[in-house]
């Protein structure tokens, strides 16, 4: 079937987008006019379409609904793709091939690459354009710690902070492809140290704030970067954070790191190595403000964003260009029903995670929108911060963490009530599952029943959102708790315990995903293999996610969690892994398993249960070294919430430890352990349920 216009029995042009919901939730259908010189590159929709030119009649279906425009997505996957990357993005040279073919099965073979021999610049899209058609508007406003100290930015502000960023990096000899670590707060700063990298080229890779400094010269090590951005504290919660002191020491086992660049939060002294530190306050005026961008290929790396796994040590995803950047502006605006115009886009993550990337940073900026930079926490100075913000800065939309939602319920609905939250016209979830306490209260109390809520599921890996409804603006159906749909062009699947794709009702099972979308990580950075085996050998033929999930009766999606070792902390991603690798440092621990346990405010707390060696040392001591421990060499959000000792962990008869029984012992769900029947040593769960219950 073919899509267009036809004027008297002609076609004059071919479909080209959907890219829109109008007022009443109806996807209309966007024509470019691509041929017949009077309509050259002419965007409107039906409706202007055929008010002018009467003659002219849709010979599309007219796509009415979700359905209709999700199942036109996957038909054509690619006409749907090129359409949006043609007409959302700036090119240098237009792609040639929207990707390469290729699908998972073969998946030692795999690629990602889209928008083949495209050529762009990603901070051409999200700043410069913006900047020549509307410098006067404000690109970010930045809430800072203190309330009422916000800082509004415009595009033509944004526009020169970026570039004579990027000529100071490039000052400092960073060059294309060259990584870039920052480890800055939500700051200002922040986001021109990530534009000014993907304006020159340069790999950014930011780190979040709470990081230790084992774990920021792990990420450093691992890209061997050349640079460190940073500053000299952090300011969050009426509190100064030692971000540079951090640096300082991570860097004593990075070598190669030429300079570490400083801007000052604050106004308090710091240590400054002559070597190595240089102060970008000092010397970022002397800079030009006008910077010639990188020419990029779509497929080159913008980021590389470290994140935890089930295994080892956290890895560093691998980010497109292209790719990337049309999905995280799409579904910015679609998802949100986002106003590019007008609205005030508040999402309150960090940047050091993917949330802040994609739609504080990539998404809203690509769309020329407006984004909040929130730099301080939900309670500070009461917990009426949020609401407050919303007022003030008027925010149209909210993106948040269920753990924050769960945290507000506890200090009342007082908080809430003084404050003005009818900018608001739609509300995000992210990050964890959201429990149907929280949604009701989100949508009650926050949403005033006004604002519907997008709990949006994705992942670092993903890029941008996956799955979720599209309730703004549109009559689309809500189901508290549940995540409801594919976005278009995304195939799921779900695979039952005999690694079959089962059927998308009444069903639970292992969330996959069936063919490549543009937004996904490339790869792991420097251990592709390590991509393939973790993503695309568990099921042969798809991307498997992670997460657990089911199907209802409609086929709308509730996500269940993960399914893997990982652990999800306050929206903190944690490999029980890596907390077991620390322990185990400790000398009087002989052996440790981790396992993530519900916990009513921060969704999971982590649960450790050690083997001691014969020691002299009290336990209590023991526990006080292991939580600083694991603080130090990882970061506050992966201290284990309880540590149970006991005398044996319980293992298969091939040595490997049963986690399965762990967790149900840990989650106090002692009566339902299941079949125990592969366990070498039967006596060794009695033994770990009495030492539990004895600490209970
Ligand atoms: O378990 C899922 C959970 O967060 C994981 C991804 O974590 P991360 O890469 O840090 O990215 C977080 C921000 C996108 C997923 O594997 N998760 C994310 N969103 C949801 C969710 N779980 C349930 N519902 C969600 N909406």
């Amino acid at each position: 079937e073919k899509y267009g216009v036809n004027i008297n029995g002609t076609d004059i042009c071919e479909l080209r987008a959907i890219d829109y919901a109008d007022e009443n939730g109806h996807y209309n259908v966007v024509e470019y006019l691509l041929q017949n010189g009077i309509m050259d590159n002419l965007k409107e929709d039906s409706k202007f379409l055929t008010s002018k030119f009467p003659e002219v009649k849709l010979f599309s279906k007219s796509i009415n609904s979700y359905e209709d425009l999700y199942n036109f997505s996957i038909e054509n996957n690619e006409e749907f793709w090129r359409t949006l990357a043609l007409n959302r993005l700036e090119w240098f040279k237009e792609f040639d091939k929207v990707n390469n073919g290729l699908d998972f099965n073969d998946y030692e073979n795999y690629e990602h690459k889209w928008f083949i021999n495209g050529k762009i610049n990603v901070s051409v899209n999200c700043v410069d354009r913006h900047y020549k058609k509307n410098p006067n508007k404000t690109a970010v406003i930045w809430d800072k710690d203190e309330p009422g100290t916000e800082q509004y930015v415009t595009y033509s502000e944004l526009y020169k902070l970026m570039n004579k960023f990027s000529n100071m990096i490039r000052h400092f000899n960073v060059k294309k492809g060259d990584s870039v670590i920052i480890y800055l707060p939500t700051s200002l700063y922040a986001i021109a140290a990530m534009l000014a990298c993907a304006r020159i080229g340069a790999v950014h890779s930011v780190v979040f704030g709470g990081f230790s400094s084992e774990s920021l010269a792990s990420r450093i090590q691992n890209c061997q970067a050349k640079i460190v951005i940073t500053s000299n504290q952090g300011v969050r919660g009426g509190r100064f954070i030692e971000f540079k002191q951090t640096v300082d020491t991570a860097i004593e086992t990075c070598p190669f790191v030429e300079h570490v660049l400083v801007y000052k939060r604050t106004d308090n002294p710091f240590q400054v190595n002559k070597d190595k530190d240089i102060i970008i306050d000092d010397i970022i005026d002397t800079f030009p403000d006008e910077c010639e961008p990188e020419i990029m290929d779509s497929n080159d790396p913008l980021f590389i964003l470290f994140t935890s796994g089930s295994t080892g040590k956290p890895k560093g995803l691998v980010h497109s260009n292209a790719g990337y950047l049309l999905q995280a502006s799409l579904t910015q605006q679609l998802v949100f029903n986002y106003d590019c115009e007008k609205d005030v886009f508040g999402c309150l993550a960090d940047i050091g995670w993917i949330t802040g990337h994609s739609y504080v940073v990539y998404g809203t900026l690509c769309n020329g929108g407006t984004t909040v930079l929130f730099e301080s926490t939900p309670t500070y100075p009461d917990p009426s911060r949020y609401w407050q913000t919303v007022e003030r800065l008027k925010i149209n939309q909210l993106y948040l963490a269920p753990t924050a939602i769960r945290l507000l319920i506890k200090h009342g609905d007082e908080w809430l009530k003084k404050h003005d939250k009818s900018s608001l016209k739609c509300l995000g979830s992210v990050g964890e599952p959201i429990n149907v306490e929280a949604w009701n209260w989100f949508y009650e109390k926050v949403g005033e029943k006004r604002c519907k809520i997008a709990d949006t599921w994705w992942q670092t890996e993903t890029g941008a959102h996956c799955i979720t409804p599209l309730p703004c603006g549109s009559n689309d159906i809500l189901k508290p708790g549940m995540a409801m749909r594919p976005f278009f062009g995304i195939q799921l699947a779900l695979m039952d315990q005999n690694g079959n794709e089962s059927d998308t009702k009444h069903i639970e099972g292992m969330l996959c995903i069936k063919k490549p979308w543009p937004s996904m990580a490339m790869t792991v950075f420097g251990d592709d293999q390590r991509f393939k085996e973790t993503y695309l050998k568990p099921y042969r033929g798809y991307f498997f996610t992670g997460d657990g999930a089911f199907f209802d009766n409609d086929g709308h999606i509730k996500i269940t969690g993960r399914v893997d070792d990982v652990m999800n902390v306050s929206g903190h991603r944690i490999g029980t892994a890596e907390i077991e690798n620390i322990l185990s440092e400790h000398p009087d621990v002989a052996e440790s398993a981790v396992v993530g346990v519900p916990h009513e405010l921060t969704g999971e707390a982590v649960f450790a249960y050690i083997v001691l060696k014969e020691t002299q040392k009290s336990e209590q001591e023991i526990f006080k070294q292991l939580k600083n421990l694991v603080k130090k060499k990882i970061a506050s959000h992966a201290i284990p919430n309880t540590i149970l000792v006991t005398p044996n962990l319980p293992k298969t008869r091939s040595g490997k430890i049963m986690r399965r029984i762990l967790r149900k012992i840990a989650s106090n769900q002692i009566e339902d352990l299941g079949d125990l029947s592969t366990i070498s040593e039967s006596n060794v769960i009695e033994e770990i349920i009495q030492s539990f219950r004895s600490m209970s």
